[in-house]
């Protein structure tokens, strides 16, 4: 599969086998992500890689609950709303309960902190696509970034007190028939395209 190819082909994935992918794999993609262009070349993302189901547990059951403590507004963003009645109703597992979840951080007070954690982010994700692996954004953490009980618990496992979480990537083998993710290439009904001359 060429770069075209993966980038084409890509598409999210929410079904996880619970088999690990082996480390060098996870490694060869967070590496994927630690390449990716940044703002002033300041690569100041920080990658979490977190494989412990006991900790996966835990930052599920603490997302769930904090979401259940929050009121749904009128002109909330459809996917946080979700997330919020979800919580509410019972089980909810941000993570899809992926066997890895890559955390990305990067420093509050810069600028381009989400861009560049977005930039890591889309090249895991090509490149996941490319080792027959399955991927989906996770963006829970980032609404929750200034949650205390999530804070402390990244501070514990190193996150800095400067920094903050800006999305995440559940990261796993697709529990699909074939084990591979779902690669339709959908058509664009929006992303206009402005061409000038
Ligand atoms: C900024 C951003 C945040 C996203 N957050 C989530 C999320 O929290 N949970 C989820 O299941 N998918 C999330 N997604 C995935 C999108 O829903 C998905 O990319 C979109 O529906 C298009 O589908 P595709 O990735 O299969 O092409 C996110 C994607 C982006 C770019």
């Amino acid at each position: 599969m060429n770069v075209y190819e993966a980038i084409m082909t890509r598409r999210s994935t929410r079904r996880f086998q619970k088999r690990m992918p082996d480390e060098e794999t996870i490694m060869k993609i967070v590496e994927a992500g630690r390449y990716a262009p940044s703002g002033g070349n300041s690569q100041t993302s920080r990658f979490f890689i977190i494989r412990d189901k006991e900790v996966l547990d835990q930052l599920a059951g603490m997302a769930k609950d904090a979401f259940a403590k929050m009121e749904v507004t009128e002109s909330m963003y459809p996917s946080l709303v979700s997330s919020i009645t979800r919580s509410k109703s019972g089980a909810y597992r941000f993570h899809y309960d992926a066997p890895v979840l890559i955390v990305l951080a990067n420093k509050k007070d810069y600028g381009n902190n989400i861009a560049d954690c977005a930039c890591a982010l889309e090249n895991m994700m090509i490149l996941a696509n490319e080792m027959d692996l399955g991927s989906c954004w996770i963006n829970q953490l980032k609404w929750l970034s200034e949650d205390a009980g999530l804070l402390a618990y990244f501070q514990s496992m190193g996150l800095g007190e400067d920094e903050r979480i800006y999305g995440a990537l559940a990261l796993g083998y697709a529990d699909s028939e074939s084990g591979l993710p779902e690669r339709k290439a959908l058509p664009r009904k929006g992303n206009p395209v402005v061409m000038i001359g």
